[in-house]
């Protein structure tokens, strides 16, 4: 749905992206992931038609995304990295300036505005200046007002940042509502963990370069042994490195006391296979979980180990 070409950004004589392709297809929650500086934002505004690309092309659908298309910003919703500043604007009135730039009738906006307002749960705020909200109502607010116009494809850029973790989860929640409703959706951070929880695919971006883009059981996958995944056991350990031992792309790690510490190179269903596999030889499990550390390290692998 949406194909990003060989785009390519020029400040000077300094590459803000460098020949950068990418396809997210409809219905995807996509995860935009990079360090500070990689080019999210400036690929980001590019494809919402708010700066000229130096080279390459964007489409959705049949769409190019040209400076100032019309017919591109009906398809886009946008939630930018900053929020701006509307003295005297209470929420409702708010819905409603932004309602009547994409030509829409007061009527339909008042209807829309309650809906998308209950959705990102500020239903209680309507009548409550924009600027006393809090960060995260902001944030909310803003995605409200980015599908008033019901686009396409929902664009946000770090709708998390300064956010703090209760904020963050409601944010979580509600994008991955809107994916449920069939939302195309693509969302930028720097914080790889944050994504994996929430997207079904995620591209990594450094230094202007995708450095790699796919499923994120495929990109977990390409970590160097694989995924490490600590395991509790109440009785049978002996059975259970044996049984482990056996398995394909396994590596036991370390053996202690309760826990066993393996690398496996499979996909989360896969995974679920070695549960599996350790209850039917009478393994008594008491924990199975993933190395929290796995995805940080990956994203750390591939962008050379650029600061966050
Ligand atoms: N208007 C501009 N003029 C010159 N350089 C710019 C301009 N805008 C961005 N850049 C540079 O382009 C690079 C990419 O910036 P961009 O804002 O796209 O990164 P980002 O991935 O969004 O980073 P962050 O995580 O900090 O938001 C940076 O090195 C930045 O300094
Ligand atoms: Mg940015």
């Amino acid at each position: 749905m949406l194909y990003i070409n060989n785009l390519t950004k020029n400040y000077g004589s300094f590459t803000a992206v460098n020949h950068l392709t990418l396809h997210i297809p409809e219905g995807d929650l996509f995860g935009f992931v990079g360090p500070n500086g990689a080019g999210k934002t400036t690929t980001i505004r590019i494809v919402c038609g708010l700066l000229k690309a130096s080279g390459g092309a964007v489409k959705i659908g049949g769409t190019a995304a040209d400076v100032g298309s019309r017919e591109m910003k009906r398809l886009i919703g946008y939630v930018p990295d900053f929020f701006g500043v509307y003295d005297n604007l209470k929420v409702r009135e708010y819905m409603d300036l932004y309602g009547s730039m994409y030509g829409m009738y007061s009527r339909d906006i008042a209807k829309l505005a309650d809906d998308l307002l209950e959705l990102v749960n500020l239903s209680d705020k309507k009548e409550v200046y924009v600027d006393t909200l809090s960060r995260g109502m902001k944030q909310r607010l803003c995605v409200a007002r980015a599908l008033l116009h019901n686009p396409r494809l929902l664009i946000l850029d770090e709708p998390s940042s300064g956010l703090d973790p209760r904020a963050r989860v409601e944010m979580k929640e509600l994008l991955k509502n809107l994916h449920s409703m069939g939302k195309t959706i693509v969302i930028s951070s720097h914080i790889l963990s944050e994504l994996s929880e929430m997207c079904s695919s995620i591209g990594i971006m450094n230094r202007g370069k995708l450095v790699t883009a796919g499923r994120i059981e495929d990109i977990m996958q390409q970590l160097s042994g694989g995924t490490r995944i600590h395991i509790h056991i109440a009785s049978e350990m002996e059975t259970a490195v044996r049984v482990m031992k056996e398995q394909d792309r396994v590596t036991v790690e370390s053996v202690r006391e309760n826990e066993l510490i393996i690398s496996y190179g499979g996909t989360d269903e896969e995974i679920c296979g070695l549960i599996g596999r350790l209850i039917q030889n009478q393994v008594i499990l008491t924990g199975f979980h993933r190395e929290e550390g796995s995805l940080e390290s990956l994203f750390m692998q591939l962008t050379g180990g650029a600061a966050q």
